[in-house]
């Protein structure tokens, strides 16, 4: 471990500028820096860096922090090998204490399984370059493929011949232990090489170094795998490892998307065409240690699969696990009978990158069509599709994006958004309750004697379903539209109170009942501002540090009174004026009646809930809870009277 002492003196050491300097060019603007930001796409400068403070931030994408930040960030490395980077550059010398005998015996066993798939990888380049059998059949298959040397070395690629024991000497001779080597599954139990008479492909982790193996058979052999795979080990999670992921993090970074193929050729391939930011899934469907790996570099990804059904369902496979880390996903078929690989090499790069971008298709949007298709003209089947899609758009976290896709994937089903937002809500809150049932708050009960839901409040039928939402997200984005946009204005004639100090008196005792985590955090974080006097404008949130709140602030300026108009018919949120900024006194006071009469509703339930479990015997515990209820339902129905609702059920 690296003493604190050190660490900080890394710390005091390191300037902003200069590390940062190492892998961006720098312009000064005043006292700071600003340059292109190395962690997404961009063609105009939005990456700060700031000496005084001694930290970089970008305002495109939202990434900050310090020193050893960026270089963890900008490197892919953990924070000791941070350390030690910049320890290096400025030539500090680490204090470390000293790690006890068994971590040191479990480093080195590890340290030597890397070792030997070192050893492993040149002995089988060895055998492609320098003997004639290598050359003759296996070099010659990849040249036959289109692989040129550099790209065969680069990739580690090599030939393991058709002998018993050629790699188990060779390693013996240098002296490494055949336990190890079985290990790594490049020896059989039996003594004999487990890689025989097949090209090799060298797997590597995102550092770089060699983990695994993958052998390609030569001969035509029905009866043999075409590919045969090292099996897991310490340092080899197949799970957890994308084949190319090494060689493809900097341009996933750099053009802010990662290309996701089928196969070890399909990376090479691309690659050596140009196309570096690709990897591959080595056959089977993304798993969620594979999305967060790609995550980590872009939110973007774009499958390659050829057009065959087992190629489209593994996508899909993926897709629901992509969407929960928020990740936009498209999907591209390539025509009949062609992999990545073969199309590459068929139209040439530039003819394949316009393909690219001429066919990705949305993979939600994907899914609705490929269902709807499937679904033919039965209606029941064409009702199901409803339930799969929406149950696909309620994994995205992001509340913002959910509504896009509502949006789209209504149109292609051709219902109306209201019956989609119902969908959706209805999932969510199921998601929720579970959840909560999880962390051991208690879940509304589904008994009829207490209902689930509080009665919908019906001011006009054709709202009956957006009124019954279950979710309450559509209030509370209303809310948080309200306080983006006139947070700071009088709410009253007299100047006394703002906006938002208005909403957050009012709504202070239902926060804890928000659905949606990105409305709440603007919320909480107005209340915090309204607290230390500080002020509340537009501005600040079109400039927030969150992405997520950037964006929402964005679309709520730059279309201001959009949703009043949609929002009252779609989502019962029922403005008394066209122009809010005339007189924000009423659209808050509305907007905040409607989140609490959502709110209480389900305080209710919750409390009914509570009474359930409750021995119905027992007097003194039920008795509290009775009065809250009727407090509460006194507090609903003057709400609604308030509003001009009346209460069905
Ligand atoms: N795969 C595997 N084992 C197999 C078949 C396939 O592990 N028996 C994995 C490999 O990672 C392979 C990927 O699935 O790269 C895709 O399979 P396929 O399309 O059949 O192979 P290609 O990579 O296209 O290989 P080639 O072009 O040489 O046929
Ligand atoms: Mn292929």
């Amino acid at each position: 471990m690296i003493l604190p002492s050190s660490i900080q003196e890394v710390n005091d050491a390191a300037k902003i500028e200069e590390v940062v300097g190492d892998f961006v060019n720098l312009k000064r603007r005043g006292a700071n820096y600003s340059g292109l930001c190395p962690f997404h796409n961009e063609k105009s400068p939005s990456f700060n860096v700031n000496p005084a403070r001694n930290i970089f931030k970008c305002f495109g994408c939202g990434k900050a922090g310090d020193p050893i930040t960026f270089v963890m960030e900008h490197e892919q490395v953990s924070y000791p090998e941070a350390v030690r980077f910049l320890a290096k550059k400025y030539r500090i010398e680490l204090k470390e204490t000293e790690s006890s005998d068994q971590q040191r015996q479990e480093q080195q066993a590890i340290d030597s399984l890397y070792l030997i798939n070192q050893f492993a990888q040149e002995y089988f380049q060895t055998q492609l370059f320098d003997t004639d059998k290598g050359r003759s059949v296996g070099l010659s298959y990849f040249k036959q493929r289109g692989f040129r040397e550099e790209t065969i070395k680069k990739f580690g690629l090599g030939f393991a011949q058709n002998d018993m024991d050629g790699l188990l000497r060779a390693g013996k001779q240098k002296g490494y232990n055949t336990d190890q080597l079985k290990k790594l599954g490049l020896v059989t139990q039996y003594d004999r090489d487990f890689f025989r008479e097949r090209v090799m492909f060298s797997i590597h982790n995102l550092t770089g170094k060699v983990i695994a193996f993958a052998g390609r058979i030569m001969a035509k052999d029905p009866k043999q795998p075409k590919y045969i795979n090292s099996p897991e080990t310490e340092i080899y999670y197949k799970s957890k490892v994308l084949y190319g992921i090494f060689f493809a993090k900097k341009a996933i970074r750099q053009f802010d998307e990662c290309l996701l193929v089928e196969g070890y050729t399909d990376v090479i391939s691309l690659h050596q065409s140009g196309i570096e930011n690709v990897v591959a899934s080595s056959g089977t469907a993304l798993t969620p240690d594979q999305i967060r790996l790609i995550k980590r570099f872009t939110n973007n990804i774009k499958i390659i699969y050829d057009g065959d059904a087992a190629g489209i369902k593994a996508a899909l496979r993926g897709l629901d696990l992509a969407l929960a880390e928020d990740m936009n996903v498209r999907l591209v078929l390539l025509p009949d009978q062609e992999d990545p690989d073969s199309y590459i090499q068929k139209v040439g790069s530039e003819a394949f990158l316009t393909y690219l971008k001429e066919k990705g298709k949305d993979i939600v949007q994907f899914e609705t069509e490929l269902l709807l298709k499937e679904a033919g003209d039965d209606p029941t089947r064409r009702a199901g599709v409803l339930g799969q899609i929406a149950n696909t758009i309620s994994k995205i976290k992001n509340p913002l994006r959910r509504d896009e896709y509502v949006k789209v994937t209504r149109q292609v089903l051709g219902v109306d958004e209201g019956r989609m937002i119902f969908e959706v809500n209805k999932l969510l809150r199921r998601d929720l309750e579970k959840h909560q049932a999880l962390e051991g708050v208690t879940p509304p009960s589904s008994d009829d004697s207490f209902p689930t839901e509080e009665p919908g409040y019906v001011s006009n039928p054709i709202m009956a379903e957006a009124e019954m939402s279950v979710g309450d997200e559509f209030q509370e984005k209303h809310i948080a539209h309200i306080l983006i946009n006139a947070g700071g204005e009088w709410y009253d004639p007299e100047h006394s109170t703002t906006v938002a100090q208005y909403v957050w008196i009012n709504i202070e005792d239902v926060i804890d009942y928000f659905d949606s985590k990105l409305y709440k955090k603007v919320v909480v974080e107005i209340m915090q501002r309204v607290n230390q006097g500080l002020e509340i404008s537009a501005q600040y949130f079109i400039n927030h540090p969150d992405t997520d709140v950037r964006q929402l602030a964005s679309t709520v300026l730059t279309s201001p009174y959009e949703f009043s108009e949609n929002w009252e018919l779609k989502h019962e949120v029922f403005l008394n004026q066209r122009k809010p900024e005339d007189n924000y006194f009423k659209d808050a006071e509305a907007a905040v009646k409607r989140l609490k009469l959502r709110k209480i509703g389900r305080i209710i339930a919750d409390n009914h809930a509570k009474m359930k479990v409750i021995n119905q015997g027992d007097v003194e515990q039920l008795l509290p809870l009775i009065k809250l209820d009727q407090k509460l339902k006194a507090m609903r129905n003057q709400l609604a009277g308030e509003l001009g609702m009346v209460v069905v059920k």
